[in-house]
This record gives C-alpha cells, structure tokens and sequence, in this order.
C-alpha cells in the first residue's frame, strides 16, 4: 500500500516535472546561441530606437521639424524591427530575453553631424546583421538565414537614405534657405 502511495506520488512528482519542463525553450527550432544572438538584435534595434528618438527631440529643440519628424518615423521603424525578431524567436519555439537599452547620446551639433552619426550607426548595424547570416549559414540554420534575407535588403535602404540625407547637407552647407527645404521635404516623411 505504502509502495503504491510512493508511485503514485512519484507518478504526480513526474507529471508535474514534465509538465512544467514543456516550455517553449524545449522545442527551440534555432540552437541557443543563435536565440542568443537574436535577442542581442533587439537590444540593437531598440538602442537604435532610443538613438533617434533622442536626436528627435534635439532637432525639435532647433526648430529642424521635419527631420525630427523624420527621426521619429525611423524611430517607430527600428521598433518595428525590434518586434519582427521578436516575434521570428517566438515562432520558433525559442525565448526572448530582454536586456537593458544603452542610453544615448542626447548632445548634438547640427543636422549634419547628426546624418553623419545615423549613416555611421546604420553601418554598423548593418554589419551585425551580417555576423547573423555568417552565424546561421555556419550553423546550417536556413530558417533564420531567410528570416535574415529581410533586413540584408532594408539595410542595404537604410544606408542608402542616411548617406544620401548626407550628401544633400554637405551640398547645403550653412544655407539657411536650403537647409529649410530640406527640413521641409524629410518632415513629409509618414510612417507605414
Ligand atoms: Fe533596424
Ligand atoms: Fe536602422
């Protein structure tokens, strides 16, 4: 009777074990250091978030509107693209780990120097999605090399924005008629 107590207790002890062990991790479709690296994207992709928000709000501060507006719209695109990970993790059965944002810088000079950061960070950014794909395509994990595919492409965008923002600023100089243009044409910029 004791010994049938035992079992049945061992038997609930397992099920419970069992039961509670099925999370999601358990099932993962992508290996832990590639959910590693993913989850280090988002921190990525939120910082560079933060990055534009706070150069937003420093060109609102100079009365540069429109390309604040346009800092804020990339601001909300990053966390979109934050989200888009976030979400591919999920999918495949792995776990998001959120980690504190960096603070950014919040003292700028001018649109310029500020265009100049934004290409200089893209680029780096760029480079890290590209560690990703050297990761997945080293780790055989073709899901996440097409999962990838997607932000090789709007990289490739990104920079090309930034750097052509700042050739048009070089071009400006210190043209105050020109540089409100400018600020006119990038604050028409609409989020999708
Ligand atoms: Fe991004
Ligand atoms: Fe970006």
């Amino acid at each position: 009777m004791e010994c049938f107590g035992v079992v049945i207790v061992y038997g609930l002890n397992y099920t419970f074990n069992y039961t509670i062990n099925q999370t999601r991790g358990d099932e993962s479709m992508i290996s832990q250091e590639m959910e590693k690296e993913l989850n280090e994207q988002i921190n990525r992709e939120l910082y560079s978030s933060y990055l534009y928000l706070s150069m937003a709000t420093f060109l609102a501060e100079k009365n540069f509107d429109g390309m604040a507006q346009f800092m804020k719209v990339q601001a909300r695109e990053e966390v979109e693209h934050a989200m888009k990970i976030y979400h591919y993790i999920e999918e495949q059965g792995g776990r998001v780990l959120l980690k504190g944002i960096d603070e950014p810088p919040s003292d700028f000079t001018d649109p310029l120097t500020i265009f100049e950061k934004s290409l200089e960070h893209e680029k780096f950014v760029t480079k890290s999605i590209h560690d990703l794909v050297s990761l997945a395509v080293d780790k055989k994990d073709y899901a996440t090399k097409a999962f990838l595919d997607w932000f090789v492409t709007e990289q490739v965008e990104e920079e090309a924005t930034m750097d052509g923002i700042v050739n048009k600023l070089k071009m400006i100089g210190d043209k105050g008629h020109a540089l409100l243009m400018i600020d006119a044409q990038l604050g028409k910029r609409e989020g999708h």
